[in-house]
């Protein structure tokens, strides 16, 4: 089966083409970074806009590099949501449109489903397993059952990680998307140089607070009187980090104490699991729980048409196609079971 990936969710434009086997045949991506940056975020609007300008040529340029055309696919999957609405809209009509005219199967994709599945993309993980979602939007401890059938453990009552790290990163004057700024100036600072509060850490249950961390940096910067300077950005980035770490793996512990028994995998997925300090960390949390960590590659972590293309590839094997109506949608949680908690199922 071939099947044509496509993402425009947030504000990367992205069209892959993979196969059955888990071979990646094209996996492009084109980040709107420039465009955003001047304002410090993501802008629903140009993100919209310029996914339409450049999602057609991205297909071309994906089918080109895979050395396919339409005719030689079996299906075409889009994210549906949860995402920014408009960016959403642009992705999920272009991959209709291809399905009607090529007469494709056609998958609507749940952005936080082709995360959780990005694993088995990469080696064949058997269901059930524990999953760490990381990413801009959100910040969730998940037993994955099977396709389709996620139990989610906690969230994040406030911001996502991504974002925590973003805000963090903003603060320190290290630009937008944080994430990897900070990662990399952290590896020359001293954690220990400044102590930051560790939201919920001892707390029973798997939920997540970041709000308060970020204040508390935000803070510590204020304290200073002037700009910091690099290594107090880096002391500072590197105790953001080694906080973050400290919380993560006491949710982890939780987790992993439920899921005992259940199976002996842990994926950490999203935009944050390309993050190497934490990999590893919690790498060495999954071990005391007998749990093998696996972790995609930071280009399969970070928002991706190959990973939307392959949970398309799950649920078409599994006979889950959609029809041509399904909506698109601003929120759509992984587990419609869980109590509806603030920030769940929202991308931001
Ligand atoms: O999964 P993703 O590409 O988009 C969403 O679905 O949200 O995640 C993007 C997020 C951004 O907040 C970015 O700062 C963060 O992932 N990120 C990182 C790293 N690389 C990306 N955070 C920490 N360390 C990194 N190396
Ligand atoms: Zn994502």
């Amino acid at each position: 089966m071939l099947v044509l990936g496509i993402e425009t969710s947030c504000d990367e434009t992205a069209a892959a083409i993979v196969d059955s086997e888990g071979e990646i045949c094209a996996n492009l991506v084109l980040s709107q970074l420039a465009d955003h940056a001047p304002y410090g975020g993501v802008v629903p609007e140009i993100a919209a806009r310029s996914h339409i300008n450049h999602l057609d040529g991205l297909v071309r340029r994906a089918l080109a590099e895979a050395d396919v055309d339409f005719a030689a696919l079996d299906g075409v999957a889009a994210t549906a949501g949860p995402g920014l609405i408009g960016g959403v809209m642009v992705g999920l009509m272009t991959a209709k449109a291809i399905a009607a005219v090529h007469g494709l199967a056609f998958a609507a994709v749940n952005h936080l489903e082709a995360h959780a599945l990005s694993a088995r993309l990469v080696e064949p993980v058997p269901f059930p397993y524990l999953l760490l979602l990381i990413s801009g939007g959100h910040c969730q401890l998940l037993i994955v059952e099977g396709v389709d059938h996620y139990r989610r453990l906690g969230t994040t009552l406030d911001d996502a990680l991504g974002e925590a790290f973003d805000k963090a990163a903003r603060c320190l004057g290290l630009g937008y998307p944080g994430g990897p700024a900070l990662e990399r100036v952290a590896l020359n600072g001293t954690a220990g140089s400044y102590p930051l509060p560790r939201p919920m850490l001892g707390r029973p249950g798997c939920d997540f607070s970041f709000s308060g961390l970020k204040t508390a940096l935000a803070r510590q910067v204020d304290s200073f009187g002037h700009e910091p300077d690099t290594t107090e950005i880096a002391d500072l980035a590197a105790a953001f980090q080694e906080t973050v770490a400290v919380v993560l793996e006491d949710r982890l512990r939780n987790a992993a104490a439920h899921f005992r028994g259940s199976g002996d995998t842990l994926v950490v997925a999203g935009g944050v699991a390309a993050n190497r300090y934490l990999r590893t960390r919690l790498g060495e949390v999954a071990k005391t729980f007998g749990l093998h960590l696996v972790a995609p590659p930071a280009a399969l972590c970070t928002d991706n048409g190959a990973m939307v293309a392959w949970a398309g590839i799950e649920r078409l094997r599994m006979g889950l196609a959609d029809d041509l109506a399904s909506p698109a949608r601003a929120r759509w949680p992984l587990d419609d079971a869980a109590p509806a908690v603030l920030g769940a199922g929202v991308k931001a």
